[in-house]
């Protein structure tokens, strides 16, 4: 990959330990929350296996189109998109590569796009510590580490070793978004963490960075994902306002 791809924009690669902790959420909700700033933002889906932006951002089926410069991304509610998902035959076709072949489909899923002026570029990694991951950082040195974790210690380990591994590759770990924090019961203010507290903390701690979001464990997160229209879209409701905290906790770190 070239050296100079990416360079006027800022590259923030969202991982974690385990699967299933909510990085996709996160991924779709911050791009809109930083979209909504007026910053220019493109995701990358790098889960070449288990690619679920373009149902999150409601454009399963929409096929990119080419140009003389590369593939053009497709645009979800002011941000630019590129996923495996909009070039496999249906939403339920595997991609079944390995070794060499995964290696080239990802170079080309860098070089290739024509991404235009982008401030942000957000990837979203599959989970863990496995090639993907690693050949993202080992390409793209100067990308920042948003770590995703739910508050559990059986989460919060896990994405201990990403972390250790994007310290390793050099990459700035930028900070740490619990998810799934707490939970509101509608019948009382408090809230209640049922997955307990502090791990995140510690986690934040061991990899000299901080906690720099907290989002509850919330029915309309999950239902607007499954619409295709993510929450954060939307400024009067709670979550929105959260992201639009994180967003801007992440753009006065990076200014
Ligand atoms: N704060 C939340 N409140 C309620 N549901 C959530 C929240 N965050 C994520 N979810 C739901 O949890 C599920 C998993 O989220 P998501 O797909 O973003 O996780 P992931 O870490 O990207 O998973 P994978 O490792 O498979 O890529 C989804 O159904 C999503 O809608
Ligand atoms: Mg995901």
């Amino acid at each position: 990959m070239s050296e100079g791809i990416f360079q006027n924009t800022t590259v923030i690669a969202v991982g974690s330990g385990k699967g299933g902790v909510g990085k996709s959420t996160v991924t779709a909700n911050l791009a809109v929350a930083l979209a909504k700033q007026g910053l220019k933002v493109g995701i990358m889906d790098a889960d070449i296996y288990g690619f679920s932006i373009p149902r999150l951002l409601g454009i399963v089926g929409v096929k990119p189109q080419g140009s003389e410069e590369g593939i053009i991304p497709v645009e979800a509610h002011g941000v630019k998109v590129v996923s495996m998902g909009s070039f496999a035959e249906n939403e339920d076709t595997p991609l079944i590569w390995r070794g060499p072949v995964l290696m080239k489909v990802l170079d080309q899923f860098m070089q290739d796009i024509a991404w235009g002026e982008l401030d942000y570029l957000l990837i979203d990694l599959p989970p863990g510590t496995g090639d993907i991951p690693l050949t993202i950082m080992q390409k793209i040195p100067h990308a920042k580490m948003l770590l995703v974790t739910t508050p559990q210690s059986s989460a919060s380990h896990v994405a201990g070793r990403v972390g250790h591994m994007a310290i390793s590759a050099k990459l700035e770990v930028i900070g740490v978004v619990e998810n799934m924090s707490y939970f509101l019961c509608g019948n009382c203010d408090e809230k209640h963490y049922i997955f307990g507290s502090g791990e995140t903390k510690a986690l934040a701690d061991d990899l000299l960075t901080e906690v720099i979001g907290e989002i509850p464990l919330e029915t309309s997160v999950r239902e607007k994902s499954d619409e295709g229209v993510p929450v954060a879209l939307e400024d009067e409701h709670f979550i929105g306002r959260i992201y639009k905290e994180i967003a801007g906790n992440i753009t006065n770190k990076l200014k």
